[in-house]
C-alpha cells in the first residue's frame, strides 16, 4: 500500500509519521502539508525534520493550503497553540532540518501520484481538509480513484474545540463539507474512536532509552500529555493521528457505520460532523464512520512500531 500523509504538523501527526515510516505493509511515497495546529510553512519545516530524526530524508514534503477556503491568512491560536507548542513539537528542540519543500504543490503531487498508483493510494489527512477539497473541486475525474482515511469529526461524543467540533473539522468547515458531500469514499477516524487509544507517560518512558530520537520524541509527547491531563483531566494523549495511519493500513481494527455526512458551516455548531438529513434514505453512502475501535491490538502495534522507528 503507498501511503500520502496530508499533516499539518503538530506532536500526534509526528507521531503518525513514525507509524507509517516503521510500517511493513505500507510505503510512505510523500507528505503534504497545511495549516491548522500550526502555519503551513512551519508544518512543512516539521516534517521534514521529524524525517531527518527518523532516517528518512528521501522523503519530500509538499506544501498546500496556507489558511482555510476564503482567508487569506491564518495564526494558530488557542489549542492548537496549547497543546502543539508555538513550534508545534512541544518547544523541544529539534534541529531544524535544512531541506527545503519540493517544487509541486501538495494537490499536483496528490493528483499525480493517483494517477500513478489509483486505489493502491491512500491519502491520510490528518489536518484540516482544505487540500483534499481543493482536489475534489480541481480534478473531478480522480473522485473515487484512490482511498481516503481522514483523522477528524465526532459523531458520538462532543468536540474538542467546543462541545460541537473537532479541531480539524472546526479549523476549515466549509472544505471538510465539501469533501463529505463529494462522492469519494472517505473512511473518518474521528474522536468517537481516537479518544479510546491513550497514550501515557509510562510508554513514551520506554522511547526514551531507545535513542536521541527517542528521547526527543518523549519530551515532545509529555507536553501533549500534560495539556490533555491539564485541559481535559484525561491520563494519557489521545493518538488522533496515528490512528488514522493505522486505520488505513488495517481496516479491520474499527467498526463503522456507512452513512452520508454533511457539516455544520455556520453559526454556533460551525465544524460539527452530522448525518445528512437530506440524504438519509439515498443509496451508496460515501462516508464510513468509525465509531469503534479493538484500542488493545492498536496500542501494542503502535509500541513496536514506534520503538522500531525510534531505535537507531
Ligand atoms: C486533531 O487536531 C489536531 O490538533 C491534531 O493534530 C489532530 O489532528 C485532533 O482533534
Ligand atoms: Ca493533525
Amino acid at each position: 500500500m503507498k501511503l500520502i500523509l496530508d499533516l499539518d504538523t503538530g506532536i500526534d501527526d509526528a507521531m503518525a509519521i513514525a507509524y507509517a515510516c516503521a510500517h511493513p505493509d505500507a510505503e510512505l511515497i510523500g507528505i503534504t502539508t497545511t495549516f491548522g495546529n500550526v502555519k503551513v510553512e512551519d508544518a512543512t519545516r516539521n516534517s521534514l525534520t521529524i524525517l531527518d530524526y527518523l532516517g528518512h530524508p528521501e522523503i519530500e514534503v509538499f506544501e498546500g493550503a496556507a489558511a482555510p477556503i476564503g482567508s487569506d491568512s491564518y495564526t494558530p491560536e488557542g489549542g492548537s497553540v496549547v497543546f502543539h507548542g508555538v513550534n508545534g513539537l512541544g518547544e523541544v528542540d529539534f534541529k531544524f532540518s535544512k531541506r527545503v519543500k519540493s517544487e509541486k504543490t501538495a494537490v499536483e503531487f496528490i493528483s499525480e501520484a493517483i494517477e500513478i498508483y489509483g486505489q493502491e493510494l491512500t491519502l491520510v489527512p490528518t489536518g484540516p481538509l482544505t487540500n483534499l477539497a481543493e482536489l475534489l473541486s480541481k480534478r473531478k475525474d480522480l473522485i473515487g480513484k484512490f482511498r481516503v482515511v481522514l483523522m477528524g469529526g465526532a459523531l458520538t461524543v462532543p468536540g474538542n474545540t467546543n462541545l460541537f467540533a473537532e479541531a480539524n473539522i472546526y479549523a476549515d468547515p466549509q472544505a471538510a463539507k465539501q469533501a463529505f458531500e463529494s462522492s469519494q469514499p472517505i473512511t473518518m477516524v474521528g474522536l468517537d474512536v481516537t479518544l479510546k487509544t491513550l497514550l501515557t507517560k509510562a510508554d513514551t518512558a520506554q522511547f526514551r532509552k531507545l535513542s536521541q530520537a527517542g528521547s526527543l520524541f518523549a519530551d515532545m509527547i509529555d507536553y501533549y500529555i500534560d495539556a490533555y491531563l491539564k485541559y481535559d483531566n484525561l491520563n494519557g494523549c489521545a493518538l488522533h493521528d496515528p490512528l488514522a495511519v493505522g486505520i488505513a493500513i488495517e481496516p479491520t481494527l474499527a467498526k463503522v457505520h456507512q452513512m452520508h455526512l454533511t457539516v455544520e458551516t455556520e453559526g454556533p455548531s460551525a465544524g460539527r460532523t452530522i448525518g445528512n438529513h437530506q440524504k438519509v434514505n439515498a443509496p451508496d453512502p460515501n462516508v464510513k464512520v468509525c465509531l469503534d475501535v479493538d484500542a488493545k491490538a492498536y496500542m501494542i502495534t503502535f509500541m513496536e512500531l514506534l520503538s522500531s522507528a525510534l531505535t537507531k
